[in-house]
C-alpha cells in the first residue's frame, strides 16, 4: 500500500505514522525525520536544511525531492511505504506520480488528517520526543509514565527547536499556501479521505484503519 499521511504542521502525522508502520509493516518515510537526521550529523543536506527548518519555511522542492526519489528506489519500499509530510507542494505531488509511474505503482489512498488550526500551537509546543528512538509524547495529551522519560526505552525526551510559538506561525502559513491546495489535487485524483484529527489519538487511528480497509490496493 502506498499510504500518504496529510496535515498542517502538529496535526499528529507522526503519532499516527507510528500504529500503521507497526499494523501495514511498511515503512514510514518522513522529510521532516530525515531533514532533522541530516542536520544532527552535519551533511551538506544538513547544512542546507537548517535555515529553512529553523524559521518554519518549506525546503526548496529539488532537495525535498531528491531525498524523496533515493528513498523510494530502497528495499524495504516494495511492499509500501507510509509518507508522512510529503508531498507539502504541487510540484512535489507531482514529482510523486513521476516516480510512482516509473515503478508501476500509484498511490492507494491520502489521509488527511484534518485539525482546525487554533489547536496546533499547543500541540506543537507541548511536543516532547524521543532522543534514542523518536517516539513522540505530549505534556499534556500523551504524557510519557515518567516525566521527560521515554516509555519505550528509558531515553530523555527532548522539545524541537522549531516547536515555538512564532515558528510555528511560519510552519502554518506555508501549510496554508504551499501545502492545502494538495486537498483539491487529491480530490480530483480520486483517493482523498478526511479525517477529524481534533479526536483522541486512539479515535483517529481507528478512524484511519477503517478508511485503509476499504481501499482496494
Ligand atoms: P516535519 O517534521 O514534517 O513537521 P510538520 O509537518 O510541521 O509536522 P510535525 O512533525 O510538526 O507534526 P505531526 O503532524 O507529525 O504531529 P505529531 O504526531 O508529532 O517538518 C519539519 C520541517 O522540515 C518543515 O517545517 C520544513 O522546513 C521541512 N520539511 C519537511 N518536509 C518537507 C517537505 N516535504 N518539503 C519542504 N520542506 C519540508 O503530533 C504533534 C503533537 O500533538 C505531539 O505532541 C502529539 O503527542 C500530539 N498529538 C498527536 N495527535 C493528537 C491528538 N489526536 N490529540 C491530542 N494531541 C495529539
Ligand atoms: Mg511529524
Ligand atoms: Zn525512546
Amino acid at each position: 500500500m502506498q499510504i500518504i499521511l496529510m496535515g498542517a504542521p502538529g496535526a499528529g502525522k507522526g503519532t499516527q505514522a507510528a500504529f500503521l508502520v507497526e499494523r501495514y509493516k511498511i515503512p514510514q518515510i518522513s522529510t521532516g525525520d530525515m531533514f532533522r537526521a541530516a542536520v544532527k550529523n552535519g551533511t551538506a543536506l544538513g547544512l542546507e536544511a537548517k535555515t529553512y527548518m529553523a524559521s518554519g519555511k518549506l525546503v526548496p522542492d529539488t532537495v525535498t525531492i531528491g531525498i524523496v526519489r533515493e528513498r523510494l528506489a530502497e528495499g524495504d519500499c516494495k511492499a509500501g511505504f507510509i509518507l508522512d509530510g510529503f508531498p507539502r507542494t504541487v510540484e512535489q505531488a507531482d514529482a510523486l506520480n513521476k516516480i510512482l509511474d516509473e515503478q508501476g505503482k500509484k498511490i492507494s489512498c491520502v489521509l488527511n488528517i484534518s485539525v482546525p488550526s487554533e489547536y496546533l500551537i499547543e500541540r506543537a509546543v507541548g511536543r516532547r520526543v524521543c532522543k534514542s528512538c523518536g517516539a513522540t509524547y505530549h505534556v499534556k495529551f500523551n504524557p510519557p509514565k515518567v516525566a521527560n522519560t521515554c516509555d519505550n526505552c528509558g531515553s530523555d525526551l527532548y522539545q524541537r527547536t522549531d516547536d515555538t510559538a512564532s515558528t510555528m506561525q511560519n510552519r502554518l502559513a506555508a501549510y496554508e499556501s504551499s501545502t492545502r491546495p494538495l486537498i483539491d489535487y487529491y480530490k480530483k485524483m480520486g483517493v482523498y479521505s478526511e479525517i477529524d484529527g481534533r479526536q483522541t489519538i486512539a479515535k483517529v487511528t481507528e478512524d484511519l484503519i477503517n478508511v485503509l480497509t476499504s481501499v482496494k490496493d
